[in-house]
């Protein structure tokens, strides 16, 4: 049963994190003039409406994108993002909307470029389709985005990234993420794929377990890991904070994200507990 809607969370900590972060990889992939795809297993809606009564009734933005928006001049790496959220909401005065991954990533892609979204949710796919099947660039898959992973891949062109980004409602999902990379990584070794997990309470977190699956379970070359955390860990319920798992990371993006994650965390911390770390799992030297 699919009962996650992303606009109840979007613009959140971990969307920020996430979103800025994924902001530098296609930043990277755009040094070479030579083409690339832009794959999301779990597109959601790709544009949600902030003053909406599912963002109003949580306000997870105010502990996210609400503390860095007013202030775009003082993040000049994250001068694309700022452009996105911007071109989005040139209409009318005001921060009411906030990009999706697909939607910041449909935003810095360029004419060359192709992104392939799957989203599964009946309802999420159709307010997808709204906002983006007009662009000949975009396709759209209304698919269990795993299972379309190992089965779209290798893409063509055979130069991407891809967004791994479940809602994690069953906890089998981070073993199927882990067997579903694995799969597509035999396929195209090439690609760089990006896994984002939560850190949750104490009795609910699955990311130490994720993390040592990804390194025990697999052949990967190489994997960066970047986590961002904006409080300490409750012991029962609640997402304190969220990481990325980066297979084959873009040359330097680690050096981007030690510079960038302690300014983030910084803006972002509630009292005085905020947490990063941007380190190898599995490192090529
Ligand atoms: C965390 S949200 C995605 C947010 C989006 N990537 C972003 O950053 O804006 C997860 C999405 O995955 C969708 N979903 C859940 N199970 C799925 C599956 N098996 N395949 C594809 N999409 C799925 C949900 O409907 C939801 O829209």
């Amino acid at each position: 049963m699919l009962s996650y809607r992303h606009a109840f969370h979007a613009g959140n900590h971990a969307d920020v994190f996430k979103h800025a972060s994924l902001s530098l990889a296609l930043a990277s992939f755009k040094q070479k003039d030579k083409p690339f795809i832009y794959i999301d297993t779990h597109a959601g809606g790709g544009i949600y409406d902030l003053a909406g009564e599912w963002a109003r009734k949580t306000k997870e933005a105010n502990s996210g994108i609400q503390r860095l928006w007013h202030q775009p001049s003082q993040w000049p790496e994250l001068t694309d993002y700022f452009q996105v959220l911007n071109r989005l909401n040139s209409a009318q005065a005001g921060q009411q909307f906030y990009p999706g991954s697909p939607e910041i990533a449909r935003q810095l892609l360029r004419p060359q470029d192709q992104l392939l979204l799957m989203e599964l949710h009946p309802q999420e796919i159709d307010v997808l389709r709204t906002h983006l099947a007009k662009d000949p660039r975009v396709h759209l898959h209304h698919r269990d985005g795993l299972e379309g992973l190992t089965a779209l891949t290798p893409p063509t062109p055979r130069r991407g990234l891809v967004l791994i980004d479940p809602a994690y409602e069953r906890h089998e999902e981070y073993a199927q993420v882990v067997q579903a990379v694995k799969k597509a990584y035999t396929r195209w070794p090439t690609g760089t794929y990006l896994i984002w997990y939560p850190l949750l309470a104490k009795a609910r977190d699955q990311s130490r377990r994720l993390l040592h699956d990804l390194k025990e379970k697999t052949s990967f070359a190489s994997v960066l890991i970047a986590e961002l955390s904006i409080e300490a860990q409750h012991p029962d319920l609640g997402m304190h904070g969220s990481g990325l798992a980066i297979i084959n990371p873009p040359w330097q993006l680690d050096q981007s994200l030690i510079k960038l994650l302690p300014r983030l965390s910084q803006a972002l911390q509630l009292g005085n507990q905020g947490h990063w770390r941007v380190d190898w799992l599995i490192s090529t030297t």
